[in-house]
């Protein structure tokens, strides 16, 4: 049942803010201010690496993780794709823990990458979508993601969900190592009690996105740019733009566009750059100048004061709420996935049965 919707896509697109209300309600008691996951026997206070290993775009909920991890809890963390990580058999120090990330609970390179590190650190824990899955079993600690059965190949609502219980996790570390205190904690839990309603505002944009998808659907190539923690979410936009409507996209740490990327652009070139008004804010326009003195196509996502300060020179630009600067990544998944999925419609691909792709990879 497509709830009305043409996709499976277009409804796990739509039934975001209500799952990520679920999981909020799930982790963070109505009334808390804390994070103290009652039942979860977890404690961060002895641990010295986290290790996140995953696929696809469960790897880039890890990415985007490790920012909060590191900048929250002062925890170093490494991030690997599962696939390198379990032939590379890297050495596990003393005090690590792993995390896998996995939606189907049944992707194989993770599973091998459990089995890897299982005997060889101090606690496996797993974020998974499918509670009783192999991932699930073989984890110390299996926390799910409360995203209800996604059936569109392409990851949308278990990207979010994932997202959402990877920062409530890191605001237990940052509690457990005592990185933040009591009042910086709630701020945090106030601004994700919040979040739902601010994915409600980003919603209403799909019909502005769906201009904008009009336009991106004649391009070859498309780049996503981002810095900081909206880097990883550059690199989900790229991938759930070449997944479903077969364009070549490619995300790069906007950092990094002169070191080669930049040679790419001319005026057949669209860039969308993820852009909320943050602490790296000036460093990313001064990138969307280059772009556009390049005569690049910029598609600006930011909040009003950004959107005022990218100019009238703006190819296209889509509109997001302000939001506390920990949830940008959540909160810009969602016109990252409009845009790849309007574009899919306009070219006339499969959207929920993209070629080649399997929902979940049990093989290798
Ligand atoms: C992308 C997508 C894949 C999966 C990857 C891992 O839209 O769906 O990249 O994220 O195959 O799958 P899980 O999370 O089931 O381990």
């Amino acid at each position: 049942d497509k709830g009305g919707h043409k996709h499976f896509m277009a409804k796990e697109i739509n039934e975001q803010p209500t799952v990520i209300a679920e999981a909020i309600r799930c982790y963070l008691p109505t009334g808390s201010n804390s994070v103290t996951l009652e039942g979860v026997d977890l404690d961060f206070r002895n641990v010295e690496r986290l290790t996140m290993v995953a696929c696809g775009t469960a790897y880039y909920a890890c990415l985007t993780a490790k920012y909060w991890f590191e900048q929250l809890a002062g925890l170093p963390v490494e991030v690997d794709v599962a696939s390198e990580f379990r032939y590379r058999e890297p050495p596990m120090p003393a005090k690590s823990m792993a995390l896998f990330v996995s939606q189907s609970g049944e992707t194989a390179d993770t599973l091998a990458a459990l089995r890897y590190c299982t005997g060889k650190v101090d606690g496996i824990l797993s974020v998974v979508n499918a509670a009783e899955s192999s991932i699930a079993r073989e984890s110390d600690i299996a926390l799910p993601i409360h995203a209800g059965v996604e059936i569109g190949v392409a990851s949308t609502k278990a990207f979010t969900c994932q997202l959402t219980v990877l920062l409530i996790l890191a605001l237990k570390a940052a509690s457990d190592r005592g990185t933040m205190d009591e009042a910086q904690i709630a701020d945090h839990v106030a601004a994700l009690r919040g979040l739902p309603s601010a994915l409600n505002t980003a919603l209403e944009q799909s019909e502005a996105i769906r201009r904008a998808a009009l336009r991106l659907s004649e391009a070859r190539d498309v780049l996503f740019l981002g810095r900081g923690i909206m880097y990883p979410l550059a690199m989900e936009g790229a991938l759930k733009l070449k997944e479903i409507s077969y364009i070549h996209a490619e995300g790069y740490p906007a950092g990094e566009l002169k070191h080669g990327p930049i040679a790419l652009i001319d005026k057949n070139m669209p860039v969308v750059f993820m852009t909320p008004t943050d602490a790296l804010f000036d460093k990313t326009m001064s990138n969307m100048q280059e772009v556009m003195a390049r005569k690049g196509k910029v598609l600006m996502i930011s909040d009003a004061a950004g959107l005022s300060a990218g100019g009238n020179d703006l190819w296209n630009s889509i509109a997001m709420p302000e939001i506390h600067a920990s949830l940008t990544p959540i909160l810009y998944a969602l016109p990252a996935q409009l845009l790849a999925y309007h574009t899919a419609v306009a070219k006339g691909t499969d959207v929920d049965q993209p070629r080649n792709l399997a929902k979940s990879v049990t093989v290798e």
